[in-house]
């Protein structure tokens, strides 16, 4: 049985919580040794799915014989036709579909606010997506995917988090993800939710090899 996972990130924030959540399962999460290193796999797919794969299978012929997990992510508003969706990285960019432009938080923010300017509270509905694609020797094995559903609020609240938490307000506990702390986000995320279906999997999946 197969109990190590190498995550394709070099971000600590993210390794540190699925760690943290795969320990109790026997599970050791650790990063890509030299990630940063490693060439890095444009994410100009069409969909999460897409990006998600695309990134676990290139990155595991980096490691052979290892599981590697890749995650792609996103904010999808429906008054805006599921945008930002997988530009949500790059959504204040100049050109949106320039897959290797990036643009700050502050400034995706600043977008998303304006294209909903005078949109009222019924038809802000939006939901977070997070798939995640576990590969090993450049074939994907399985996707999973996890999403929070929310609504987009007016202006900013909450000083936690990243991206888009400010805005995205969670009614089921009447805060945004900006006024969670990393223990209560991961409980009610969209990445939380698809770490813990990647867990189930890897409890009953036959990984040898
Ligand atoms: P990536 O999958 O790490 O490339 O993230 C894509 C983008 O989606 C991020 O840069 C954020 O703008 C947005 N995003 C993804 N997950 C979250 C989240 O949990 N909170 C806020 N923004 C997020």
């Amino acid at each position: 049985m197969q109990r190590r996972v190498l995550v394709a990130t070099s971000n600590p924030g993210k390794l540190r919580d699925f760690a943290g959540a795969a320990e109790p399962y026997g599970i050791t999460i650790a990063a890509i040794p030299h990630f940063s290193s490693l060439p890095p796999v444009v994410e100009d797919g069409a969909t999460f799915e897409a990006n998600a794969r695309k990134k676990a299978e290139a990155y595991s012929l980096a490691v052979p014989g290892e599981l590697v997990l890749a995650d792609d992510s996103g904010l999808e508003i429906d008054a805006l036709g599921g945008a930002p969706g997988v530009h949500s990285a790059r959504y204040a960019a100049e050109e949106p579909h320039a897959a290797e432009s990036n643009a700050d938080d502050e400034a995706n923010n600043a977008r998303v606010l304006r294209e909903l300017a005078g949109v009222p509270r019924e038809r802000r509905a939006a939901r977070f997506v997070c798939v995640l694609a576990v590969a090993r020797d450049g074939q994907t094995l399985q996707t999973v995917r996890g999403t929070a559903e929310g609504l987009i609020l007016a202006a900013p609240r909450g000083k936690n988090g990243f991206g888009y938490d400010p805005l995205f307000y969670f009614p089921q506990i009447g805060r945004t993800f900006a006024e969670l702390s990393p223990a209560e986000k991961s409980r009610y995320s969209h990445r939380g939710a698809a770490f813990r279906a990647f867990l189930s999997w890897c409890a009953t999946a036959h990984l040898t090899g």
